[in-house]
């Protein structure tokens, strides 16, 4: 997937899917499952180390986990989230850390916000394809005091519409609209010409995007409601291991045929 035939879906009005992965062996199996873009998302400061947002989250940490993504893609669209405080202080900053993740191999990258379209222009004019993150941005979490809706209200609602003109109009080749109402999205897919993928906001995107883990069920300390897991893989995997730790304590593990010669 290449960012124009990405960008195409759109055109042909066909859903464009997106997941995140963090490491070799789930791009293996996010590709062979027919997804062909993938978002190195800060959100492995959560899903991956544990924290309770994304803040923690360096340009090397991302650096790192896009290096294994890309590597193990063979046809996927590979984004790198920037962490915070990689592309807020000014437009050098961006260009620099943008550019590190696209020498660990992705393909393009995403910004958070509505105040940073001088970096996305300066970006796109330098050759980096940037995706834009607009309504419920997690880097922002303390100034909305939590992981709540925005743009419930008309004039958030139009700021948003706003913020997505100006990302289109600095280049950006889609933006991400996280936890905002269904009609707000809508809105801003029918004003678009660019993909909006969504995630908490709605059917009317051009596309959808989950956290992988949410997806598989693998991470349920706090379970959005847009999000519907699509398997159970934590309780999989506590059974899996409860089974292994049964069948050693009681001699039932390894078995003779388990066992060399
Ligand atoms: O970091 C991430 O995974 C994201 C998606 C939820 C869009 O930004």
């Amino acid at each position: 997937m290449t960012i124009p035939e990405f960008q195409k879906f759109k055109r042909d009005n066909k859903k464009l899917l997106v997941v995140t992965a963090y490491d070799a062996l789930f791009t293996r199996i996010v590709e062979q499952a027919g997804i062909e873009t993938i978002l190195v998302g800060d959100s492995l400061g959560v899903v991956v180390q544990g924290k309770s947002n994304t803040l923690s989250v360096t340009i090397e940490d991302m650096v790192y986990h896009t290096k294994l993504v890309a590597s193990a893609a063979e046809h996927a669209l590979v984004i790198g989230d920037m962490p915070f405080l990689s592309y807020q202080v000014n437009c050098d900053d961006a260009i620099r850390n943008a550019g590190r993740l696209l020498q660990a191999g992705a393909a393009g990258v995403k910004l958070e916000g509505g105040a940073i379209v001088d970096r996305v222009e300066t970006l796109t004019k330098i050759g980096i394809p940037v995706m834009g993150h607009l309504g419920m941005t997690p880097q922002s979490v303390h100034r909305f005091g939590g992981y709540k809706v925005q743009g419930k209200e008309q004039r958030e609602a139009d700021t948003l519409v706003e913020d997505a003109r100006a990302l289109e109009a600095a280049g950006a080749f889609a933006i991400v609209l996280e936890a905002i109402p269904a009609g707000v999205a809508k809105r801003v897919t029918e004003t678009l010409t660019i993909p909006t993928i969504g995630i908490g906001a709605g059917p009317h995107c051009d596309g959808q995007v989950l956290v992988l883990y949410d997806l598989l069920g693998l991470f349920d300390d706090f379970v959005p409601k847009f999000v519907r897991p699509y398997a159970h893989l934590k309780a999989d995997a506590l059974q899996a291991l409860r089974r292994f730790k049964e069948e050693v304590e009681q001699n039932k593990f390894p078995s003779d045929s388990e066992s060399y010669r």
